[in-house]
């Protein structure tokens, strides 16, 4: 029996080259281990246009692949206002991007438009830095935030969606 997604989540960055794309393959792989896989619609994209058709930036990539995260068949994309018909949950990494995703905001959008981090407030941290023009740390740093802000959001969907 197949069955139709209960829910779909879109997270979104600046350049969806590092940070939604991490967060889209580290959700989709907690989403797969919890046996959950077609249940959840899951994508990620950008406020940026920058990097359109791209695949995640290598150091992003192979950070994730360390941690068994391939992300190698995503492509970059930019958010669209589509997308708030599309996806109940609309996670931004930072503020920036979140404030940019208010100004697409159809009216009558009733899903969640949040941070990803309020998910998981004992971090202490409300947005995944971005690890564009830093050095290797950054890269773990957004999987460490990610992997425990995107656990915290499947227990908050499983519980009401799933
Ligand atoms: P992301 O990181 O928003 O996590 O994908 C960035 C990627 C590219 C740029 C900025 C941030 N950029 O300026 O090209």
């Amino acid at each position: 029996m197949t069955s139709q997604p209960a829910v779909s989540v879109l997270f979104v960055c600046l350049g969806n080259i590092c940070r939604s794309p991490s967060a889209h393959g580290i959700f989709a792989e907690q989403v797969t281990r919890a046996g959950l896989a077609g249940r959840i619609l899951i994508d990620s994209a950008g406020t940026g246009s920058w990097h359109i058709g791209n695949p995640p930036d290598p150091r992003t990539q192979e950070a994730a692949l360390r941690r068994g995260y391939d992300l190698s068949t995503l492509r970059a994309r930019r958010v669209e206002r589509q997308d708030f018909d599309r996806f109940q949950y609309i996670l931004a990494m930072d503020h920036k991007n979140l404030d940019d995703l208010r100004r697409l905001q159809p009216a009558e959008y009733d899903g969640v438009l949040d941070l990803l981090l309020r998910f998981e407030p004992t971090l202490g941290v409300e947005e995944v830095p971005d690890p564009y023009y830093g050095g290797e740390q950054g890269f773990e740093q957004v999987l460490d935030l990610v992997e425990a802000a995107s656990a915290r959001l499947l227990e908050h969907i499983r519980t009401r969606h799933c």
